[in-house]
Parts: C-alpha cells; sequence; structure tokens
C-alpha cells in the first residue's frame, strides 16, 4: 500500500539523469542529441513506452498512432515519454508458433525496463501472446504499470452477415471441405474476415487475456473492450498516459494490486465470458511471477460456481463490438455480483468496486444476468486421470453435449505431419465414435505448444454432417476455436507422459462431469509399453530453442522458463544495474 508521494530525486531515473560527472554529462547530453532541453525531462518520471507494434502484426497496425495519443498524456501530466519498441508475436505469422517465444518478450520486457532509466511503464500489446508476456516482464521487474489494450477488431463482414475471427474461419473451412460452399464464397470471405485495426474479436485468447488484464486491474476502466479503430479508443490512450505518470508519484506498482484474490477476480471473469482454455497457462504463468502459487485445480473449482455469462462466439452469438455496445467488461463483471471480490485495487488507485461501479448493460442478451446464464457453470473442465495425471483442460461450452461423458476407440497420429498426411486418407478406420488422438504437439514436442489442439475431422465423417468428435492432444487450442477437444494433456508425450504410450485400438473414456479421462490399458500393460518408448532426440542444439528446451515447464505450471519463477517476492531485490 502506497504511504508516501515520491520526490523527483526518488525517481529511479535520477540515478541516470542526478549523477554527477561523465556519465551523468553522457547521458543528458546525448538526450540533448535527441532534440530534448533539460526542462523537458529533469525531475519528470521516465515513461517506457514498450510498444509491440511490427508491419507484421496485423493486430498492431494502429499501434503507431496510439503511441503519440500515449505520449501526449505523459507530456500533459509531466512526465517524459520514451518509446521502446519490443518484440511482436504476431498469432497469423510467426512459426511454429507465437507460444515459443512468449517468454523471450516477457525477458525482453524485463530487461528493458531493468536496463534503461524507466520510472513507469505503459505496456502496448493485445494480440495473443503479447499481453501475458509483457505482463509478466512487468510483474517482476515491479515498476509502475498500466497495461493498454489493443482493443478488438470490426465484426468481419459476409454479404451483410457477421464474421468472426477463427471461429468463422473453422465453420467454413468445414463447409467448403463438405462441398457447401464453393471456391468464390471462400475468397469473398477471406477479404472481409478482418477489416479494421485491432485484435481477433471472437472470445479469443487476445479478448480474453486482455480482459483479464482489466480484471486484475491492470488497465483504465472499461479499456479492454473498446474497439481498437473507435475514438474512444485513443481517449482511453492518453488517459493511460495521463495516469502512469501520476503512478510514478504514488509508486504504485504491480505487487500492490496482484494478490490470490485478483487472480481469482481474473479467472472468475475468463470463465464468465466463455474465455480461452489458454488462459489456464498464462494466468498461472503471471500468478507465478506475483509469488502466487496458481493451480489449475482453481481454475476448476471457480469454474464450478461461474456462469457463463458473455454471449459471445465462439460459445454464443455474438462479437466484441457488440459486447462493447452492449456495456463492456465493467457491465459483466457487474452482473458477477458476489463472485467478484470488488476490494481489489488498480491502476486507477481505486477498488474494482469502484472502477465497476454504475455500469449498465444495454443489450441483456449479449451480457446475461445470473438468472438467465448461457451455461450456469463449467466454463472450463480440469480432467485428470492415468492419461493426464498432471491435469488436461477442455472447454465443456464449446463442445456438443453428447460428447461429454464419451468412450471410443482410439485413433493415433504420432505427430502434425502424420495426421495431415492421414486424416482425409479414405482408407483411414475411423468413425464419429471413435477418439482422435495427436501426439507430440506439446511444450516441448512441438515445440512451442502450437494450437494444434482442434484436430481437423476426417473428410469421411464431415461427408455424414458430423461437425464434432471427441480429440485428445497435449497442444493448445485458439480461443476461437471449438469442439469436444481435450487439451495442455499434462505430462505431454514428447517427454515421456501417458500420451505417448496410446495406440490405435485402445479405448479412451472422456467424463467431464466426473472430471476424468482414462485409458483403458492396465498398469502392466503401461509400463512394459512405458520401458519400450524411446526419447526423441533435441529438437534443438543451439540458439533460443537449446534455451526453451532446457529450461521449459509444462502446460499446468504454465509454461515459463524454471529460471525465470521468482527467487523473492516481487517487489524485492530487482536486481539494479550498476551505473558507471
Ligand atoms: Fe492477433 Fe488473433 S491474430 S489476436
Amino acid at each position: 500500500m502506497t504511504t508516501r508521494r515520491k520526490k523527483p530525486e526518488d525517481l529511479r531515473s535520477a540515478r541516470w539523469y542526478g549523477i554527477v560527472g561523465t556519465r551523468g554529462f553522457g547521458h543528458r547530453s546525448r538526450t540533448a542529441q535527441m532534440g530534448y532541453t533539460r526542462e523537458d525531462y529533469q525531475g519528470k518520471p521516465v515513461i517506457a513506452i514498450l510498444n509491440t507494434w511490427s508491419d507484421i502484426n496485423p493486430c498492431h497496425t494502429h499501434f503507431k498512432q496510439r503511441v503519440e495519443e500515449v505520449k501526449r498524456g505523459v507530456w500533459q501530466a509531466g512526465g517524459f515519454p520514451v518509446e521502446m519498441p519490443a518484440l511482436t508475436l504476431s498469432e497469423p505469422f510467426q512459426k511454429p508458433t507465437t507460444m515459443l517465444y512468449r517468454n523471450l518478450l516477457a525477458m525482453e520486457t524485463e530487461e528493458l525496463l531493468r536496463s534503461y532509466p524507466a520510472d513507469g511503464c505503459v505496456l502496448m500489446g493485445g494480440c495473443d501472446k503479447t499481453t501475458p508476456a509483457l505482463l509478466m516482464g512487468a510483474v517482476t521487474m515491479d515498476l509502475p504499470t498500466i497495461f493498454l489494450p489493443a482493443g478488438p477488431m470490426l465484426r468481419g463482414d459476409f454479404r451483410g452477415g457477421p464474421l468472426g475471427s477463427g471461429s468463422d474461419v473453422w465453420k467454413y473451412w468445414a463447409e467448403l471441405r463438405a462441398g457447401k460452399i464453393t471456391e468464390e464464397d471462400w475468397q469473398e470471405i477471406e477479404s472481409g474476415i478482418a477489416r479494421s485495426p485491432g485484435h481477433c474479436m471472437t472470445m479469443g485468447t487476445a479478448s480474453t487475456m486482455t480482459s483479464a488484464a482489466e480484471a486484475l486491474g491492470m488497465t483504465l476502466a472499461g479499456a479492454a473492450s473498446i474497439p481498437a479503430p473507435d475514438s474512444r479508443h485513443a481517449q482511453m490512450a492518453t488517459n493511460t498516459g495521463k495516469r502512469i505518470v501520476e503512478m510514478v508519484w504514488e509508486d504504485l506498482k504491480p505487487s500492490d494490486l496482484l494478490t490470490a484474490a485478483s487472480y481469482d477476480n481474473a479467472i472468475t471473469t475468463v470463465l464468465a465470458l466463455s474465455g480461452s482454455t489458454n488462459a489456464a497457462v498464462h494466468l498461472i504463468a503471471m500468478a507465478r511471477r506475483s509469488g502466487i502459487p496458481l493451480t489449475l485445480d482453481r481454475f476448476d473449482a471457480l469454474s464450478r460456481r461461474t456462469p457463463v455469462l458473455a454471449n459471445i462466439r465462439p460459445s454464443g452469438k455474438y462479437l466484441m463490438e457488440d459486447f462493447y455496445y452492449a456495456g463492456g467488461l465493467r457491465a459483466l463483471m457487474g452482473n458477477l455480483g458476489d463472485l467478484i471480490d470488488v476490494g481489489q485495487r488498480t491502476v486507477e488507485g481505486r477498488t474494482i468496486g469502484e472502477a465497476i461501479a454504475g455500469a449498465k448493460v444495454w443489450n441483456d442478451d449479449v451480457i446475461r444476468d445470473r438468472a438467465h446464464a448461457l451455461v450456469p457453470d463449467t466454463g472450463l473442465a480440469v480432467l485428470r486421470g492415468n492419461l493426464a495425471p498432471d491435469g488436461a483442460v477442455i472447454k465443456p461450452a464449446a463442445a456438443e453435449k453428447h460428447l461429454l461423458q464419451h468412450t471410443g476407440r482410439a485413433v493415433v497420429f504420432r505427430d502434425y505431419n502424420d495426421l495431415a498426411a492421414r486424416i482425409d486418407d479414405e482408407r483411414l478406420d475411423v468413425d464419429e465414435t471413435c477418439v482422435i488422438v495427436l501426439q507430440n504437439a506439446g511444450p516441448q514436442g512441438a515445440p512451442g505448444m502450437p494450437e494444434w489442439g482442434q484436430l481437423p475431422l476426417p473428410k469421411k465423417v464431415l461427408a455424414k454432417g458430423v461437425r464434432d468428435m471427441v480429440r485428445i492432444s497435449d497442444a493448445r487450442m485458439s480461443g476461437t476455436s471449438y469442439g469436444a477437444c481435450v487439451l495442455h494433456v499434462a505430462p505431454e508425450s514428447y517427454v515421456g507422459g501417458p500420451l505417448a504410450l496410446v495406440r490405435d485400438g485402445d479405448r479412451i473414456t472422456l467424463d467431464v462431469p466426473g472430471r476424468k479421462l482414462h485409458l483403458h490399458v492396465d498398469d502392466a500393460e503401461l509400463a512394459r509399453r512405458k520401458a519400450a518408448w524411446k526419447a526423441p532426440a533435441p529438437r534443438f542444439d543451439r540458439g533460443f530453442g537449446a534455451l526453451y528446451q532446457q529450461h521449459i515447464r509444462q502446460a499446468n505450471d504454465g509454461c515459463d522458463f524454471d529460471f525465470l519463477e521468482p527467487v523473492n517476492p516481487p517487489g524485492g531485490d530487482r536486481h539494479e544495474p550498476e551505473i558507471h
């Protein structure tokens, strides 16, 4: 809790600008070289603005403009803005998956803040992993921080009807493969599905994680729901710039805001949104950076009591633009009532209760009240059993109900290439009662645990009109995807988890109400298979890949690097650099 305001001489940046001798001279003369006078920065908080803009990131195209609006706010409030480009994690383009690089951006964030004269920071992100990555690094550095969410793009358009990111890609791709739409239709969808700056506008990982950041208190109130091109998004950017300066004087840091209860708020909010299963991995990693030992079991416990209130695709009907017009996240959190701990604090220096007070729902089909929930509970279920001793997750609301208790014959693919080569083969012995299993798609196996978990259905099953089957993997799934997909199986098959031991013809039971995932093979046979299993060769022998391979944790532990988890409580030893 903040007790006193900082003075100019207390600023961290004073260690760079305030010193006598050649070092201080060097910092000041080089700032003059950039066209600034002493009046521009002396005695003022230096605000690092970490901008993940890039020509290759379509979700952040407006960040060139938004960063100017943040700077305007910083100048107005008496701060000194310094834009710092940071690694962009562009979901559509970065291969094999942005998840391979989430921890690299987290490391970059931490080291940028440590090594430069930052007093506080604004984090500009939104496209999927950029949100957890930036926050993980900033939480560890524990300087005053505000997250600026990119905002969702506008609804897609196809012949006057809305299109949703991801969800409609899977839907129409299945229709194309089943011969229900033409190649011309498909191309028209391609040009209309993403028609403005901003992140995916379904309840994918981006909307999920930016909403989680707001529920944690790390954004200005209402920030996460504003569509990217809306002028109110630009106003929010300026207000973010103004507020961060004040936060530096108040010394209001992430460690003052992030508690076990604020993480419960974030999880509850994600569940009420029917958010992406990816949130389980990211929030565990973020919480552990905060020194909070969050586990999958907490997600399952909160899921049992949390209704799904947001009627947003892929679980519901609408898109983020509709959600904003219906009242946005503040209204949704208001409808959650006593499920939210309103006493938790936010970057605004007030409580969550004060931040959401007075929020109204303008369309009660988009944002439901608890009496008219879309799904009464269980937005996410955590499964365990001999196939997933350390846990696996499923999003029941996105699956066809008859599959939530199902036993079927396994059809196993050893990796994604094997799946791609054989899934549509007419000779494949598969029908809709089978369970499709993909191995080697986890954190080490793929590598990077890509969003392959919505495994494609065999063409011959699709042709019968079937649109869902039980599918199991150690991969993740895009939040925009749907289906009876069991994900994040831990430990993963590549390191010898039981998923590696499944063979064609084994029977597998998925029991969501019972939270079970069971392989009907006795222990003696499993032990024989394990003894015969050979560890695959390492995928990397140098570079970041080798570092990743040596230190990545499993999905149930948040996939952070073991050496990045805090040794000291956040806000403790920040390992400030010496300045000579
Ligand atoms: Fe950037 Fe979906 S591609 S959020």
